[in-house]
């Protein structure tokens, strides 16, 4: 079935007087989850660093673009799928990794339900070290959709290294080591409210059911949550430098991604490094203001990677933000917190519904404007808006 057909299921089920249960524009599902979480779970997912002008220009980059229309192109069929680090992947996207997705859920376990939300889809999550359940109970709701799993690289490096063997024994099939956030950036909505889940314990099962950092701790953290938290925060924040890359390449022999990379003197040096692929984000705006959009990179990190496969987000908000993307270069495109509000409406459901509903405008845009395949979309096919 074609991603566009979900718009054919929306239309016949309307004459059957059924209407969609959840939003179909990016601006209500937003309305709506702001009013479905709680204020502190809202603020912190839907806030960033500073004056949030980065995580606006994030968005507002993708107007600077506009696909070409070909006619008479009979794109009747259309194939978005992508070959990633051996794997053939259905859609050329993924669920970019939440570290709060836990606590999005109505029942506290979004972790699981984005992982049966993948498991619907065939879209791959990549879980964060932040989960409300461990690593492994999400990797079992996957079903034949692979996950991905993302290293918060705690200063402890017995307690990394046990992270990721405890990922690939899961089956996870690549570790993606984030970069930008060994220190959270400035945040005025959560300081303004002093709201910072982990340090209320949230998010932390990783660690807690971890052997290496359970040993660390006088006691338990079920006994003592507090003196848990507290060796947290020491191990959680790892200022990586590249004298660091072949300590983390040792890690693992599964597919190394490091996230956050949006200068190409960067992607060369990891490259250089062993790395086999990039991810080119600005965490959403969350990290560093006033930096560039995410997008206005991508094009030099693409040809810097040469070949290699470059991951993206950051202000992804609709199908035609994902083919932009792609044409851009990007291998593959993540979805942040459009899945997060999915979650906070609806559970499994309400991600589906997000996910179904960007892939089938995607493939939608890809029908109407005669580019019937991923390949077709290259840099070529997308005109400056002035
Ligand atoms: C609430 C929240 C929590 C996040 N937690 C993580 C995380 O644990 N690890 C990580 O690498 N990125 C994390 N990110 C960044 C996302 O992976 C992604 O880069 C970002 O959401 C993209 O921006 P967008 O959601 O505005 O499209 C988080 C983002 C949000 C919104």
């Amino acid at each position: 079935m074609a991603f566009g057909d979900y718009q054919f299921e929306i239309y016949l089920q309307g004459l059957a007087g059924v209407l969609p249960a959840f939003p179909m524009t990016y601006a209500e599902l937003e309305a709506k989850a702001a009013a479905a979480l709680s204020p502190s779970v809202w603020s912190y997912v839907a806030g960033g660093a500073g004056d949030e002008r980065t995580q606006r220009a994030n968005v507002t980059a993708f107007d600077g673009w506009g696909l070409i229309p070909r006619m008479f192109v009979g794109a009747a069929e259309r194939d978005l799928s992508i070959e990633m680090f051996g794997m053939r992947l259905a859609s050329p996207v993924f669920m970019a990794p939440i570290g709060v997705i836990g606590i999005c859920a109505q029942d506290g376990h979004g972790d699981l339900a984005s992982a049966r939300a993948a498991a619907a889809t065939g879209v791959p999550m990549m879980v964060s070290t932040l989960t409300a359940d461990p690593l492994e109970d999400v990797a079992a709701e996957f079903g034949d959709t692979p996950g991905f799993f993302q290293l918060y690289t705690p200063k402890d490096r017995e307690l990394a290294a046990s992270l990721v063997s405890r990922a690939e024994a899961a089956g996870y099939k690549a570790i993606v080591v984030t970069l930008d956030t060994w220190v959270p950036g400035w945040r005025p909505r959560d300081l303004a409210t002093s709201n910072f889940p982990q340090l209320r314990g949230h998010c932390l099962s990783n660690y807690w059911s971890d052997p290496v950092f359970r040993a660390g701790l006088a006691q338990p953290p079920e006994e003592n949550p507090q003196a848990a938290i507290l060796a947290w925060i020491q191990t959680f924040g790892n200022p990586l430098t590249w004298d660091d890359l072949p300590w983390l390449r040792s890690l693992t022999d599964l597919p190394l991604i490091v996230k956050g990379i949006c200068h190409p003197d960067d992607v060369r040096r990891a490259r250089d490094g062993g790395v086999d692929g990039i991810y080119c984000s600005t965490h959403g705006g969350r990290q560093a203001n006033g930096g560039l959009p995410a997008l206005d990179c991508l094009p030099d990190v693409v040809a810097a990677a040469d070949g290699m496969p470059v991951l993206f987000d950051s202000g992804i908000r609709t199908g035609a933000d994902i083919i932009k993307a792609l044409a851009l270069g990007a291998t593959a495109v993540g979805i942040g917190r459009p899945y997060a509000y999915g979650l906070a409406l609806g559970g499994t459901a309400g991600i589906v519904h997000v996910l179904r509903s960007l892939l089938a405008e995607a493939d939608l845009i890809m029908a109407v404007d005669g580019y019937p395949s991923r390949l077709d979309l290259t840099p070529e096919t997308l005109r400056r808006v002035t």
